[in-house]
């Protein structure tokens, strides 16, 4: 199926693409305001959902932001004989995760590709510029395994990859902690800061078609 744009989607062909991965955390919501920002500065947006984010957010109120149609499932995963997981890989200015749990965070780290969202991450084009919002309680921030994570995909993926830290704030469940998502107006800019330089950092990067 092609993408689904809606008559609202007025973004030119030359607007910065970009792959929002949505997971299952509960400031997922925030990543709604992401989208509206992101459309605002004249980018296009691709939802991708972790099942778990469907449990916070639906794909149809990203539908309805993004003017796209948001995926959420690997399989059967042929959409038009295309296979979604390379195709919403392809042809992108930008990835960003946001929010990204725990769990995604050691997804990434561990190079799995088990979900429509993973896959498609470990399908993009190794100079794909990717930005990582982790969002999460403040113990599970603090945790061996998380800090390893973050430390462990920063040398992977050296300048690629942007890690945005996590605010101090209460927190959802009650306590405070860094764990808490940046503005959604703020995140939007770093996506398309990040974008742009990367990009500069490596002039002459085709962009697939
Ligand atoms: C109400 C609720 C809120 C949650 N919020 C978070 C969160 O902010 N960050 C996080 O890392 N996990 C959070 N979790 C746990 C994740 O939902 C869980 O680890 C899930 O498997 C993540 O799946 P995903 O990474 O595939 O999206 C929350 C769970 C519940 C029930």
């Amino acid at each position: 199926m092609k993408s689904r744009k809606s008559p609202a989607d007025t973004s030119s062909p030359a607007a910065p693409h970009v792959l929002l991965v949505v997971t299952g955390g509960i400031a997922a919501y925030k990543s709604c305001d992401v989208v509206r920002e992101l459309r605002r500065a004249g980018a296009t947006v691709q939802v991708v959902l972790t099942r778990e984010a469907t449990q916070f957010v639906t794909p149809l109120t990203f539908e309805a932001l993004s003017g796209r149609r948001a995926f959420v499932e690997l399989l059967p995963g042929l959409t038009d004989g295309a296979i979604d997981h390379i195709r919403l890989a392809r042809g992108l200015d930008v990835a960003a995760v946001i929010p990204c749990t725990a769990n995604f965070l050691a997804k990434l780290w561990a190079g799995l590709a088990d979900d429509l969202a993973s896959a498609t991450l470990m399908a993009l084009a190794q100079a794909t510029p990717l930005l990582v919002a982790p969002a999460m309680n403040g113990e599970m921030w603090d945790h061996p395994a998380t800090r390893r994570n973050l430390r462990e995909l920063a040398a992977l993926h050296g300048a690629r990859l942007r890690l945005v830290d996590p605010v101090v704030k209460e927190l959802a469940c009650g306590e405070v902690g860094q764990g808490g998502l940046p503005e959604p107006a703020l995140l939007a800019r770093m996506i398309l800061d990040h974008a742009a330089g990367v990009r500069g950092a490596a002039p002459g990067r085709a962009r697939p078609a």
